[in-house]
């Protein structure tokens, strides 16, 4: 009887650590980086010739650049005489948020956004350029904007480009959700007016933000980050996923509920010394998807996350 006991004291107690060294283990830490790695709401692009090129949140846009995904180096500013246009939503501030790299048809393809904290009169403008690096851009103009009376907020662009090659962008932050419209892929503009809903948080003050669409085999995920950022080691922003078969959703979490009522799993959150993992994007490198982001240090800082993404049951885990 005390054997058995005994037994199964050291069962349970085997059961118990293996299942504490699998929570450990269910965010794992940032891969490492090393140089100028403090980032806020990066992306990233890799060019033809195998650079790494990220932009992130910063005065008139700002640049990274790797050629291993390893080591980063400042690259200067995408706009490095200022972008003028958008100082009337920002309040004459230089610093815009959030762009959107990528690479289409021979171009980069540069979305951002410009507006002031908690505002929801912002706009996201496009630039191109033929190599991505500072001081080749062009500006395009505006996008899409919102006002001070609209329920939806026009920051935090992705675009993404579907499996018959419409062009659409994904956009919001807080109010009634994430958005989407269609764009001109000739011109990478607005076309129509169309408004689609993907996901919002109603029951959650509307804390969503910072869509990001992929497309992988028969599926689209939709990326977002839940809560709140930006508030140093206090912040609580997480990246969710949900998925469709259709690129306009309806999105749905690995439990079945939809992104529209707030539905979304858990891909990253806080864990030890990484604070609010946040704005998350994605792109297809050689060995796997890589999952970008930014998180806080314990000190406030904010730095850049990197990992890389597998899928279970075309479900996406951070690795
Ligand atoms: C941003 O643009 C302004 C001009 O509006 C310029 O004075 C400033 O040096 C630029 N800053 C960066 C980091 O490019």
């Amino acid at each position: 009887m005390v054997a058995l006991k005994s037994l199964l004291v050291h069962a349970l107690l085997a059961a118990t650590s293996t299942a504490s060294s699998l929570l450990k283990r269910q965010y794992p830490g940032p891969g490492r980086v090393t140089g100028d790695t403090n980032v806020h709401d990066p992306s990233v692009v890799k060019t033809p010739a195998g650079l790494y090129i990220l932009a992130h949140t910063g005065d008139n846009v700002s640049l990274k650049t790797s050629t291993d995904r390893t080591a980063w180096k400042n690259a200067g500013a995408v706009f490095p005489n200022g972008a003028p246009w958008t100082t009337t939503y920002t309040g004459g501030s230089k610093n815009l948020w959030a762009p959107d790299i990528s690479y289409r048809n021979g171009r980069y393809y540069l979305y951002y956004s410009a507006s002031t904290f908690g505002s929801s009169r912002s706009a996201i403008f496009l630039a191109t350029s033929s190599t991505g690096l500072s001081g080749s851009w062009t500006n395009q103009g505006l996008v899409i904007e919102s006002t001070t009376s609209s329920n939806w907020n026009a920051i935090d662009p992705n675009l993404i480009v579907d499996a018959q090659g419409r062009w659409w962008l994904s956009f919001g932050s807080f109010w009634s959700g994430l958005k989407m419209i269609p764009l001109d892929p000739n011109t990478g503009k607005r076309s129509g007016s169309d408004l689609i809903s993907i996901a919002s948080r109603p029951s959650n003050g509307g804390a969503i933000e910072a869509p990001y669409i992929t497309r992988r085999g028969n599926w689209y995920y939709l990326w977002a980050s839940f809560d709140k950022c930006c508030n140093g080691a206090a912040s609580t922003y997480r990246v969710m996923v949900g998925r469709s078969t259709s690129v306009t959703g309806p999105f749905v979490d690995k439990a079945g509920n939809q992104m529209m009522s707030g539905g979304g799993t858990q891909v990253m959150a806080s864990h030890g010394s990484i604070h609010g993992p946040g704005h998350q994007a994605v792109f297809t490198d050689a060995d796997a998807d890589v999952l970008v982001y930014h998180y806080y240090a314990n000190d406030g800082q904010a730095f850049l996350g990197i990992n890389l993404i597998r899928y279970d049951n075309d479900w996406p885990v951070v690795y």
